[in-house]
Formats: structure tokens, C-alpha cells, sequence
């Protein structure tokens, strides 16, 4: 059995290092952290808990890669995204780690061991084939559109926490995490872009209705990890948001995915 050959990159080295570039740019300070103090008492318990909870999602990243892997199949650009996605996801574990330490809190090994023993991959595959409006779609496709979807998710998480932590150090900081969310959200972007470049009409009828059938079963990875409803955070991504907050991320999604409805069959039943 040989190895399977590369399947056709969409996405240009050019649109790599670019996003490689940015990335690099934006925690020029992640040594000097390490001195964060805050004042417990200012912070809202429920912006520590997300902080707690958040923190070590973005240490499931290992967990994460895998089901890249598997729905980028051998696309050689798309592996090296995952690698540099892994990368700044887990600069966001270091990041909210310092502050949690700052806040004289940690995560506990009791907290990695449940993380780490969670049969994340086959849980989020299950779940994304169950939602696949189509069996023949390219499952990269499938895994973008998501990463529209859940980074987007967490753009307005980290932003409701940076509004909600009555501490404008610590907001600062937040709000440079949700920057770096926006940027994997628009990668995600523009490689499906590409991809509607290269894909046939049939395929692209696809992008509007898998964006509304996510949308309507959204599920974030957290949700197929045990341990995280042992400590009662499955609704991690979504315990600060509010109404408001809610519209804005409709708006936002059914605004960026509005032009590809113009590919589906019939645009106006759909
Ligand atoms: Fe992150
Ligand atoms: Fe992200």
C-alpha cells in the first residue's frame, strides 16, 4: 500500500508565509508575561471560569490537529496552516495560563490528565459527518467552513471577556487573543475562497446550506471532550455571550456566507 499523493493545494506558499508573518508579529512581548499580577477581587467569577476553561482548550490543540489532518487529507499547505494554527493556539494556552497565574489561580493536573485522556477525534468526526449535507463533499471544505464558524465563536468569546474583566491590562491582552482568532477565522476564509476556485458548480452549490446546517447544530470542540462537562464547561465558547452578542455573530456569519448562496440550486427555497 503506497502513500497517497498530495491532493492539489488551493492556497499559494504566498498566503502561507503571510499569515506565518502576522502570526510572528503579534506576541513580541510573551516572555515578559510572565510578571502579570491582577487584583482577584475586581475580576467576575464567571470571567475566571471561562478564563480556567478556555485556557485549557486552547491546550486541546494536540487533540484538535488530528481531525485536521484527517479532513485536510494530504494537502501540503493546509499542513502547514495546522502546524502554525497549532502553534498560536497553544501561544494562547501560555498567555491565559499567565494571566490565571496572575490572578494567583492555576490549572491543576487533574485538569491536563482529563483534557489530554478525551477521545476527541472520533467524537468530532462522528459529529461532522453527521452534519455533512453531502457524502461526496471534499471534507476539507467541510473542516473550513466550521473553522469559519468556531474561530469566529471565539473572536467574540475573547472580546465578551476583554469588555467583562474590569481590568484594562487584562483586557488589552484579550483583545490581542480575539486579533489572532480573527486572522485563523479569515484564513479559513480564504482557502475555502480558493477552493470555490477550483471546485465544480455541484460543490459549490454545497458552502450555503453546510454553513446553515452547522449553524444549526453548531457544536464547538469542547462539546465532544468528557472532560469538559465533568467541569461543567461545554458552554465555554458561549457563557459570555450575551443577546447582543448572539445577533452579532448571525450578522456577521449570514453576511460573509450570504455570496455563496448564488451557487446553490435553488437560492430561493434555501
Ligand atoms: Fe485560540
Ligand atoms: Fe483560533
Amino acid at each position: 500500500m503506497g502513500i497517497h499523493p498530495p491532493y492539489p493545494s488551493f492556497t499559494t506558499p504566498d498566503t502561507i508565509d503571510d499569515f506565518f508573518v502576522a502570526g510572528r508579529n503579534l506576541w513580541p512581548d510573551l516572555a515578559d508575561l510572565k510578571q502579570l499580577t491582577y487584583d482577584r477581587e475586581q475580576v467576575p467569577d464567571e470571567v475566571v471560569r471561562f478564563l480556567r476553561s478556555t485556557c485549557l482548550n486552547e491546550h486541546g490543540v494536540a487533540h484538535y490537529l488530528g481531525s485536521y489532518f484527517h479532513n485536510y487529507h494530504n494537502d501540503f499547505k493546509l499542513r502547514f496552516w495546522s502546524a502554525m494554527w497549532t502553534a498560536e493556539e497553544y501561544t494562547h494556552y501560555i498567555v491565559l495560563r499567565r494571566i490565571i497565574q496572575g490572578l494567583g489561580d492555576d490549572l491543576t493536573p487533574r485538569d491536563f490528565a482529563g483534557l489530554e485522556d478525551g477521545d476527541y477525534v472520533e467524537n468530532f468526526l462522528a459529529y461532522l459527518d453527521d452534519i455533512r449535507v453531502d457524502k461526496s463533499m471534499d471534507s476539507r471544505m467541510l473542516q473550513l467552513i466550521y473553522g469559519v464558524l468556531q474561530e469566529y465563536g471565539a473572536v467574540i468569546a475573547y472580546t465578551a471577556a476583554a469588555e467583562q474583566c474590569n481590568d484594562e491590562g487584562m483586557a488589552k491582552i484579550l483583545r490581542r487573543v480575539a486579533k489572532d482568532e480573527m486572522r485563523h477565522c479569515r484564513f479559513n476564509q480564504v482557502a475555502l475562497e480558493a477552493m470555490m476556485e477550483h471546485c465544480s458548480e455541484d460543490e459549490k452549490a454545497l458552502v450555503w446550506p453546510q454553513f446553515r446546517a452547522i449553524w444549526g447544530d453548531l457544536q464547538m470542540p469542547t462539546e465532544h471532550i468528557a472532560y469538559f462537562s465533568e467541569i461543567g464547561a461545554t458552554d465555554l465558547y458561549t457563557s459570555l455571550w450575551d443577546g447582543e452578542k448572539r445577533s452579532k455573530i448571525i450578522l456577521y456569519l449570514s453576511h460573509y456566507f450570504q455570496k455563496f448562496r448564488q451557487y446553490t440550486k435553488d437560492p430561493a427555497t434555501t
